[in-house]
């Protein structure tokens, strides 16, 4: 069964803007999801509403389907086991997620005390193992988040994801405020996770070519929908999606400081979602544009093979993500 699939989830916050629109994905145990885009672009939101954290207020549709059952319609109860053992997720910024008067150690082995009903000896031990786990020493338990560096608390931060096991990691720019050694080595420590303990990963981030790096396939959003979708690198090296050929001209390769300070092909900013232009709303930014770009809207179209865009140039409309294409993907690029 598919770990994730999300079906034409919609998120609306107070004030009306469209967030997400009309977003499809699917993920198998394992495999590895990137979505990119730039900011504002409905990432973290899309992110929050899977796990239903988003704040009150915001109107939500769609269906999340977590190994087949879905969370929007579980009970409270439900949803806040599905937090710890289903599916947890590491935020940007790790300074801000740590508590600061609470040892590290202890921040990691509450969910354990709580959630496994583990004794106290028994999430020591655990804590400790995961620290190792995190290439960090268990002995670090002690230490207060400002003791350690911006690299270590993300290594915490993966820990605490990791501390009951989860099925599911979403990964919300998980290294964007590291320098780049300690972001290949983060990136690297998720990978090897997801590989050994069979978990799915949803990984954020505005930089296309970390996540073709890291990923097996690639979402790339705008205004609130999925306007790119497939093989990581295809979509990388060669996007048919002119707003997705712009974010990667704009990020070639890993850390490279030059293209990220003058990213090209990018004039302009992502439209307020509570202001979106008509028709496709990438056309006041867009250099393919035709004149219909501005009153007709493009659903998800065939790309390629297992490939889909959302523009005028692309084929035939496409089928959406399903989960037998998932499965496809995952033989063919294992
Ligand atoms: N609580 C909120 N209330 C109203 N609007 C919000 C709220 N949170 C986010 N938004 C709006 O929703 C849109 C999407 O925001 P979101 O945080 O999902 O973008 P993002 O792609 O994660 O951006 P970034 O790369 O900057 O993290 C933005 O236009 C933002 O202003
Ligand atoms: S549909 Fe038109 S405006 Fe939109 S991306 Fe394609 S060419 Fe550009
Ligand atoms: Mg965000």
């Amino acid at each position: 069964m598919t770990l994730l699939e999300v079906r034409n989830l919609e998120v609306t916050y107070p004030g009306g803007a469209a967030a997400v629109r009309g977003v499809d994905l699917s993920l198998a145990a394992g495999r590895k999801l990137g979505i990119a885009g730039e900011s504002g672009c409905g990432k973290s939101t899309l992110a929050l509403a899977l796990l239903r954290l988003l704040p009150a207020g915001a109107r939500v549709s769609g269906e999340v389907l977590l190994d087949g059952e879905d969370v929007m319609t579980m009970k409270w109860g439900q949803v806040r086991a599905v937090r710890w053992a289903g599916a947890s997720i590491v935020f940007q910024g790790a300074m801000h997620s740590l508590n600061p008067v609470h040892r590290v150690g202890d921040q990691i082995a509450e969910p354990i005390l709580l959630h496994r009903r583990a004794t106290a000896a028994e999430a020591r031990d655990k804590t400790g193992e995961l620290l190792e786990h995190v290439g960090l020493p268990a002995s670090r338990a002690s230490a207060y988040p400002h003791e350690l560096s911006g690299g270590q608390r993300q290594r915490v931060m993966i820990a605490m994801a990791l501390a009951c096991d989860p099925r599911l990691i979403i990964a919300d720019e998980p290294t964007t405020a590291l320098d780049v050694m300690i972001q290949a080595q983060i990136l690297r420590l998720i990978e090897q996770l997801v590989a050994e303990q069979d978990v799915g990963l949803v990984m954020i981030s505005h930089d296309l070519a970390v996540l073709a790096d890291t990923c097996d396939r690639l979402a790339v959003m705008y205004a609130g929908r999925i306007v790119e979708e497939g093989p990581a690198r295809q979509v990388h090296e060669d996007a048919r999606h002119p707003y997705a050929k712009a974010l990667s001209a704009a990020f070639p390769r890993i850390g490279d400081p030059a293209s990220r300070f003058a990213p090209r092909g990018l004039a302009g900013d992502p439209p307020d979602p509570s202001e979106l232009p008509s028709g496709c709303t990438f056309h006041p930014r867009c250099p393919e544009a035709l004149d219909r770009c501005a009153t007709e809207d493009q659903p998800l179209r065939d790309a390629g093979p297992g490939r889909q865009a959302a523009c005028v140039h692309m084929g035939a409309p496409g089928p959406g993500r399903t989960a037998a294409t998932e499965d496809e993907d995952a033989r063919s690029t294992t």
